[in-house]
């Protein structure tokens, strides 16, 4: 009887990879809004590749007081999503500090410019092994916990690049397509415990990833908004905060259905 109290009476949390800054902050802002307790994960460090500014221990701290100031607990861990003994330890934290997953934000990612024919070993990997194989690394510690709890909420960030292809963007767009992938069969494997899986796709998202994309390319953040070629809507991008209001409902008891989908966040841009 007790532990069905305490399961009642628990908060909910939410795992969010690449939580620094951009979407993962934002979400994670929004879910502690609603009540649900944060772990938040990055690399919190800069990588060779892209050659742009990642997260940073200092946003790591910031988004904690920020949360812990809206009346919800924050856990922030360092790690890569490409380290199994990273993403284990993050996990066995996040149940020590916690006791429950109830929801995944995959969301760390990376982006850079490469034609095929001209993109690096290194190059490839890297995309791949963050943005695909990273999802997939964390999701496969923190399933068994959502299993063992019987219910739980997976939402992989892909883009508007998991659903077109996208010039010098193949490795990007390859890694984004295979998420859709994953989305869909891990739905697949999950619904008996009632865990829903959905994927996200949003097109420009006004983040410091768009800003070192433009130092990258020696252009505006603008520029490369422009590139993708063409919200409907006019406006360059969506902010952080639109991409959070779609998490939201996909989170809420509204969307208690809904598994194994694509969400176009795109301004119309798939329209064209
Ligand atoms: N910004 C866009 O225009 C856009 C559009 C559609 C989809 N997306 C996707 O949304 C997600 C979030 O993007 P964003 O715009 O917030 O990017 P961002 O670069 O602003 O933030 C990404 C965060 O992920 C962290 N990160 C990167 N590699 C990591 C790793 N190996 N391990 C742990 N953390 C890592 C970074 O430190 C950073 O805090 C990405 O998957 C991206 O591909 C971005």
């Amino acid at each position: 009887m007790p532990d069905v109290v305490e399961q009642q009476t628990a908060k909910k949390v939410a795992f969010i990879t690449g939580a620094a800054h951009g979407q993962g902050r934002a979400v994670a802002l929004a879910l502690a809004k609603e009540g649900i307790n944060i772990v938040a994960f990055d690399v919190a460090k800069d990588l060779t590749y892209p050659a742009y500014t990642f997260g940073s221990a200092d946003e790591l701290i910031q988004l904690q007081q920020d949360i812990e100031a809206l009346g919800t607990s924050c856990l922030s861990v360092t790690g890569d999503v490409r380290n199994d003994a990273d993403v284990t330890r993050a996990v066995e934290q996040a149940m020590n500090e916690f006791g429950r997953i109830d929801i995944l934000f995959n969301n760390a990612g990376i982006c850079a410019y490469g034609l095929a024919h001209e993109l690096t070993e290194d190059a490839w990997d890297a995309m791949l092994d963050i943005n695909l194989k990273g999802a997939w690394l964390v999701a496969r510690r923190v399933i068994p916990v959502m299993i063992e709890q019987q219910s739980g909420i997976i939402l992989n960030n892909s883009s508007i690049a998991g659903l077109r292809g996208m010039n010098r963007l193949s490795h990007y767009a390859a890694s984004k397509w295979g998420l859709v992938g994953l989305t869909k069969s891990w739905a697949i494997e999950l619904a008996p415990y009632n865990i829903r899986v959905n994927s996200i796709h949003p097109t420009g998202v006004n983040t410091p990833m768009n800003d070192g994309l433009a130092a990258l390319e020696g252009t505006t953040t603008q520029e490369i908004a422009e590139r993708s070629a063409g919200n409907l809507l006019p406006v360059p991008w969506v902010e952080p905060e639109d991409v959070s209001a779609m998490v939201l409902y996909l989170v809420s008891d509204g969307a208690r259905y809904i598994t194994g989908s694509q969400f176009v966040l795109d301004a119309g841009l798939l329209t064209r």
